[in-house]
This record gives structure tokens, sequence and C-alpha cells, in this order.
């Protein structure tokens, strides 16, 4: 008796102990026998309607059993504006200006995955508001050449710290009822010949460097649908890429949701019917001669493709629409849509995500912050100071319902305190065509440097705005940059402001690295951020003044020279012969850099703050089980400074010896601390077995080789502060 007794309380302890699961499965289940029995009621001409573009962002429905049609807009840093039905032309509503959120090389900088859960969810309520079934982002792919038009789009250059701020904002977005699309899948590493460019790369440099974040955000993220890029991988177009779609994504990874395709990034019908796209997007009218329509529907009736595949893409299309309760959902329509928009409640917390983006990289003789009191004038020099960023360059483009430009911050914050002398110093050129090269970037004005020279001489201290812009030959879709040097005649404007005034702070703009001219070594202050959205200046005005300290930290390294930035040093960029092999395999980034002893501007994971802060008593365990997922390790910080401020903890792990080649140093932990002025924290980080592992292609599998490993504490990559040994067994 006593033995059935504890039979049967085990029972139900296992019942309950794996009940959430079941009820999580059950209710997965739930959704995927409701798309079965949708998918039996239709007839073969609906299902195909299903899988295409039935205008610009939209794809047909099957209005008889309440599918509508799956309604997309991009993009990263807000909701488009409402474009044509079948072109890429704002229709003019006049009621979708919205949310103009920091890019998110600004987010990647503020190292806080809470900050990016607020991305997230912001981006993922305009999103609902505005009627959209999927939000086109984020843009996720790595930083591998400085001069990628994109890169400001996406986040680093580095899987790690990508996976841990990709899959909270992806959890936000979603959180609103809208489907995230993560893009764009994968190797979109450049613009350069973007459509047909064939991406080379090694197995290793692939899962180790390429598809992590990818990884996490369907994994973690449960990201709903996934975009297929442009290019090429291995001789087959990503974004029906049989080793990327069916072998990874689809079978490894389990992704149950959609894979669309990029805007006209499908070009035959039997690999995309065969090996895994879902939707066909980025057609044009009329829309059903293009591959995934009537071409696919006579594959199907030719038994090239089988019905059966049809099915699959169309399961998952009924799947993500059921997660997002768009079955027999109420027309959308768009009264009062514009009061919903853009409240002060979002518009303020994406200044909080734009002040934690602002890298201090200077600060000689602590010349900031800047004290009002110490001031009566102030110049502030740059075209930047009064550039507005929301059109964004390329499918980023938003009518944004506001843009506090820096000079408009400075304004607000000085008000009539301190007189500002504004001159612009440069001849910006915010707008150009696609195709011929805009000459306007190497043009030098010497009576605009003169008269900033002017304005400097006259004024207690002196703030340059520089940096790049979404001009179409600088940090836009469809084009990379030409070099790394800032356009304009800037280094020679600084240079000579500099002479003028040697109070001088340099803020930078600008989702890429930049050359710095020889004016680094004579201005005290820098300042780097990306595009920081519509609370901008108001960001920069208080970290300026002190009212907020800087703990942005550099998402990607800042090369001295672009001939040593590895894709140039080791790889190839932008390839030839319709070919990139991409080298330099593992080493992208602070890999090389630290792995091969070049010396950067700035690495990756640099930023100053207005305190200071001393790492002590790191522990780490003795010895470790390979397959521990709970490796801890525990440090504290000390803010030794007079300011409260955030500091951001880095643990990079290096295997002393293995038999396989590995970087130097791997990011595998962080943890961004606030602390007060002399406060100390004890701060935790734990190692999953991930961490100590690298991926085998032989074995087609990650593995961790038994070894001494370094853990490397600090507060940039090349700044390790503390460092522990653990024995992986
Ligand atoms: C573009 C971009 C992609 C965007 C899509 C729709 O070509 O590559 O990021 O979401 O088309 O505008």
């Amino acid at each position: 008796m006593k033995n059935r007794i504890i039979f049967s309380l085990l029972i139900i302890t296992c019942f309950f102990a794996c009940k959430p699961s079941l009820e999580k499965g059950s209710a997965d289940q739930k959704l995927q026998a409701k798309a079965d029995s949708l998918l039996s009621q239709l007839t073969l001409e609906e299902k195909i309607a299903m899988i295409h573009a039935r205008t610009k962002f939209s794809t047909g429905a099957v209005p008889r059993l309440g599918i509508p049609s799956l309604r997309m807009s991009d993009g990263p840093c807000g909701v488009r504006m409402e474009i044509n039905l079948d072109n890429f032309d704002p229709i003019g509503w006049g009621n979708d200006d919205g949310i103009y959120l920091p890019a998110l090389t600004a987010v990647a900088s503020t190292w806080n995955p809470e900050l990016a859960e607020e991305t997230g969810t912001i981006l993922g309520q305009e999103t609902r508001i505005r009627g959209k079934h999927i939000q086109l982002a984020p843009g996720i792919n790595i930083h591998r050449s400085p001069l990628n038009g994109r890169n400001w789009e996406y986040m680093s250059e580095d899987p790690f710290l990508i996976s841990k701020l990709v899959v909270p904002l992806i959890q936000g977005l979603q959180s609103n009822g809208v489907a995230a699309c993560v893009k764009h899948f994968a190797l979109n590493n450049q613009e350069t010949n973007r459509c047909t460019v064939n991406v080379k790369a090694d197995e290793r440099a692939l899962r180790e460097i390429y598809l992590p974040g990818f990884e996490a955000a369907v994994k973690e993220g449960g990201a709903l649908a996934v975009m297929g890029s442009y290019n090429k991988f291995r001789g087959q177009y990503a974004t029906y890429n049989k080793h990327l779609v069916q072998d990874i994504l689809k079978g490894e990874w389990g992704f149950k949701g959609t894979v669309i395709s990029d805007w006209d990034a499908a070009h035959n019908t039997l690999e995309a019917g065969n090996d895994g796209l879902d939707i066909e997007m980025g057609t044009e009218r009329p829309y059903d001669k293009y591959f995934m329509a009537k071409p696919m529907f006579d594959a199907v009736k030719q038994g090239l493709v089988s019905e059966k595949s049809i099915d699959d893409k169309v399961r998952r299309i009924l799947y993500v629409m059921l997660k997002l309760n768009a079955i027999n959902e109420a027309p959308f329509d768009t009264t009062g849509m514009r009061a919903k928009l853009a409240i002060p409640k979002r518009c303020m917390a994406t200044r909080k995500v734009a002040e934690e983006a602002i890298v201090l990289l200077k600060n000689s003789n602590n010349i900031l912050p800047l004290d009002i009191s110490k001031m009566k004038s102030l110049a502030v020099i740059g075209a930047n100071a009064i550039a507005k960023h929301s059109f964004g360059g390329g499918s980023t483009t938003i009518e944004a319902r506001y843009e506090i430009t820096p000079l408009e911050g400075l304004q607000k914050k000085l008000g009539n305190k301190v007189k500002i002398n504004y001159t612009p110093g440069y001849p910006q050129t915010l707008k150009s065509d696609w195709q011929n090269y805009d000459n306007t970037l190497d043009t030098i004005s010497p009576k605009m440097i003169a008269e900033a020279v002017e304005v400097a001489k006259k004024s207690d201290y002196v703030i340059i705005f520089g940096g790049l812009n979404h001009n179409f030959k600088l940090e836009a879709e469809g084009v990379d940059r030409k070099n790394m040097k800032l356009p304009y005649g800037q280094d020679l404007l600084i240079s000579e402001v500099v002479k003028a005034n040697p109070k001088t702070i340099v803020v930078l703009l600008c989702g890429s690295p930049v050359e710095l001219g020889g004016w680094f070594h004579s201005v005290p202050g820098l300042l780097q951020n990306s595009f920081l959205g519509m609370e901008a200046g108001n960001a920069l005005a208080e970290v300026i003044f002190g009212d907020v300290n800087p703990s942005g930290k550099l998402p990607y390294t800042f090369p001295k020279k672009l001939a040593d930035s590895p894709d140039h040093a080791l790889g190839e960029y932008p390839g030839k012969d319709g070919i990139i092999h991409y080298n330099e395999g593992l080493y992208v980034g602070y890999r090389y850099y630290d792995s091969k002893k070049v010396e950067p501007m700035f690495p990756f994971g640099y930023g100053l703050s207005y305190t200071q802060f001393k790492y002590s008593d790191l522990t780490v365990p003795k010895e470790i089980i390979g397959s521990s997922d709970s490796v801890v390790v525990h440090f504290n910080i000390k803010n030794t400074g007079q300011y409260d401020g955030k500091e951001v903890a880095q643990l990079y792990i290096h295997e002393q010896k293995c038999t396989f080649e590995r970087p130097l140093k791997e990011l595998k932990g962080f943890a961004k601390v606030s602390l007060k002025a002399g406060e100390t924290k004890t701060v935790k980080i734990t190692l999953n077995k991930r961490a100590f592992q690298f991926y085998n292609p032989a074995k087609k599998a990650w593995v961790a080789e038994p070894g001494i490993f370094d853990l490397l504490v600090g507060s940039s990559s090349r700044d390790i502060r503390l460092k522990g040994e653990t024995i992986l067994k």
C-alpha cells in the first residue's frame, strides 16, 4: 500500500512538474492542430496565394476561411510611413508619423538587455497600432567590414553581445501580438553587390560568428519570422539555401515560423519550393507571374515541387497567424491611430536608450562634463548639430513625430544662461541619389572653416558635431562607404577649430568606425554614438552637462585605419568576380585585433565614465565539467570616483591549449552595474556550457575540449582587470 501511495505521489509530482512544458506543448500543439485543420480546407490556388506578395508589403488572403493578408512593415527605428500598394513611395496618409528609435548600434552600445527589451516593446506597440502583423526587424548582421553601409542598422561585431540583446528585443516586440522578422539570414555583411555576391565562409566561422545571433533570436527569442538575405552562400541564394534554411534553421534549430525573402530576393521557383522559402516578397504587379506564384502552381502540377512542401509553407504561415490571433481578425482601420502613436511615455523611453548609448572615448583633464556656471558662451559647430536623420537611408525610413537635434537639445538645456554661437562648419549633403558618386563628400569649404574658427575664438567652449549621415554614399542601404574618412573636410575643420580654442569637444554621430585625424591628439573631449533617435539632442545635452554619466561601450572596434580591418587585412572585400571569401574566418573584430596583436584606435567594449571603477576579488571554480550549464564567476566592483555611474563589466574566455584554433579571447558574459559614488557591489556572471565550446565541423557539433581556461574580466576587451583560471574536465 505504502509503495502505491509513493508511486502515485511520484506520478502526480511528475505531471505537475512537467505541466508547464506540457501546457506550453499543448498550447503549441493546439495551434498546430488548428493550422492543420485550416490547411486541409484550402485549395492549391488558395495555398499559392498565401505564399507570395499581393502588394509591396502584404500577402494573399483567403477570406472564406478568415485568413487575412499578412501585412508587413519596416523597420528597426520605427514603423515606416504607409507605402503605396505597389511601390515604395509613401501614400501620404499624414497620420502615420510615429516613434523614431535609436539605431540598433546605439542599442548595442548600451550593453543593456533591459533597454533592448524596452526598444522592442516600443517598436512592437507602434507596429500593432499601425495594423501590421510582421515588423521587418531587427537586423543583426555581423559588422564584418567598417565600410558596410548598413552597419548602423545592426548591432555588433560580436555574436554573444548580439545574442544577449536580440532575445529581449524580440520578446519585447512580440509581446504586443506582432511578429518580429529577424534579418538578414545570413552572411549579408556588405551592400556592395548585395543581390548577387556569393559568400564563401567556412563552417566554424558560420556557426561561431555569423549564426549565433540568429540562433538565439529563434531558439530563445522565439522569433516568428526570419528574412532570407539577398546574397548567395556557397553558391545558393541564402533565402532558400538548403544548408542555412532547411538543415540549420528549420532542422537543427526547429524553427516553426515563416521564412520571408528579402524584397525581390527569390530567383528560382524549384529551389524556393524545395529548399525552404515560405513567402516571396518584394515583387511587383502582376504579382502572380513571380517565382512563388503561378510558376509555383505549375511546378506542383508538374510534380516538380510536392504539394507537401507547399503545405509546410502554408502551415507555417497559419501558425504565425494563429500566434498573432489574426485568423478572423476585425478589419483594420486608422480611426484614432495617430493619437495612439508616439505617446510621450514611449518618446521619453527612447531618451533612456539614447542616453546609455553615448560612448565617452576621451576626457583629458576632465573637460567633461561641462559646467554651465563656468561659461558665458558656447560655440556649437557642425552640420550634424542641426541634421535630422530619421529619413534613414533606405528601408529604415520613417516619418518621425519629432526629432530633437543636438543644437535644439543644447538650446533647451542652456536657455539664456549661455550664449550659443552656431555655425555649420562643413557642407553636409543629407540626401543623394543611389547611382552616381556624391562628390560633395570630398568638398572642403574654407569659408565655412574660417567662420567656424571665428566662432570658436569668441566662445568659452566649443562642441563640434560631426561624423556621418544617411547620405546614400555614407550610411545607407544598397551602398558601402569608399573609405573610413570623415567626409566634407571635417578633419581640417576640427584641426583648425581646436587650434583656435583648445577647449573643444568633438561629438561623432556614426554607426560605423571612422578614421580619426591628427586632431585627435589635441582634442580633449570625444564622444561617439550612433543615430540616437527622436530624443537625440536632449540625451546628448544631458550627458555633455553631466546630468547623465555616460555608460556606453563600443559594440565594434575602431581600427586606426581601414587596412588594419580583418576583412581588408586577412579576408576579401568586396570580393571579385561575384565571389567573396571570408578568409579571416573566426578572426572578426577584436578576435582579429587581439589574436594578431593589431593595435586598434579604440577596442571593442571600450567606453569611459565620469567616474572610475575598481575591480577586485575574482572567484572562479577551480574546475568545471564540460556539460555544466552554470559556471558562476563572482567579482567586486567599486565606484571610486565622485559621480554615480554604470559600468559594463565584460567576461572573456581563452583556452590556453586546444587542438583546434581558437581566438585569443571571446566574450561570453557581461553585466551592467549601477554604482553610487563610493559604492561596491559583487557581480555574478553565470556561464553556460556553450561558453566553453567551439564548433567541430567533423562532428557537426559544438564541443568543449578539456583544458585550462583563462577567465578574463575587464572594462573593455583590452582593459582586463582580473584574471582567473579554471580547468575544464
Ligand atoms: C530591403 C531591405 C530589407 C527590408 C526590405 C523591405 O531591400 O534589405 O531590410 O526590410 O527590403 O523594405
